[in-house]
């Protein structure tokens, strides 16, 4: 196979970014997760419910144990943190190996939405994801009716590659899931522009 060196990431040190501290979660964010993951308007259209306290326990050791990015569906779900506090997480998954391909995911507590920290995370993962880790590409899977996860995903320069009718089973009924992508050139001329701003 040609192409840049297999991934390796072992997420160990803290990302830092103009306002964010992204880092590996701890059993000692359980009640910051937990503030947010037990919300039904969070979860509304997450693969996931509310969570109980004791599901977030459950959760918070599986993120906090998942540090390494190398092998095929190996992920990471780093702590958001601003000024010392878990304001959510990110998601960031090696779906294909063959086709560098990743998958990129995020959730914020209701009160630090719309402040662009979302966004500043995910630049965040997709900078190592297009560096460090030589991703081609990285989607986004979502609900179309989720409207604050596509309109990142837009001012992220993703764009929709798909839209499955009634493709998932969800809650008890079918729904419909949009796809949307950026690959490893588009994610560079975008950073080229930024700089030359
Ligand atoms: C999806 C989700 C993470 C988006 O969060 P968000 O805060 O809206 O996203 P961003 O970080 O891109 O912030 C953008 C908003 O911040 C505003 N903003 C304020 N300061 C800003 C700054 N310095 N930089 C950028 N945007 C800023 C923008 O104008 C925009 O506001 P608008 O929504 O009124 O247009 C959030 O809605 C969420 O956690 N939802 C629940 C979980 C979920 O559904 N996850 C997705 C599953 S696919």
């Amino acid at each position: 196979m040609s192409g840049p060196p297999a991934p390796s990431f072992e997420f160990v040190e803290p990302l830092r970014t103009e306002r964010l501290v992204l880092r590996p979660m701890t059993l000692d964010d359980v009640d910051e997760v937990y503030a947010y993951q037990r919300r039904d308007d969070v979860c509304r259209y997450l693969l996931h419910e509310a969570r109980s306290r004791d599901e977030v326990v459950e959760w918070v050791g599986k993120y906090a144990a998942a540090t390494r990015l190398a092998e095929e569906h190996d992920w990471i779900e780093p702590a958001i943190v601003v000024d010392g506090r878990v304001i959510g997480h990110m998601y960031l998954t090696i779906a294909s190996l063959e086709n560098r391909g990743a998958e990129i995911g995020w959730t914020l507590h209701p009160d630090f939405q719309g402040k662009g920290y979302a966004h500043e995370a995910a630049v965040a993962m997709l900078d190592l994801a297009f560096g460090e880790l030589g991703m081609h590409r990285v989607r986004a899977e979502l609900d179309p009716r989720n409207d604050a996860s596509i309109a990142l995903c837009r001012r992220l320069g993703m764009r929709e590659e798909a839209y499955f009718v009634k493709d998932l089973m969800f809650r008890g009924d079918w729904a419909d899931t949009g796809v949307y992508a950026i690959l490893d050139e588009e994610w560079a001329a975008r950073g080229a522009a930024a700089d030359a701003e």
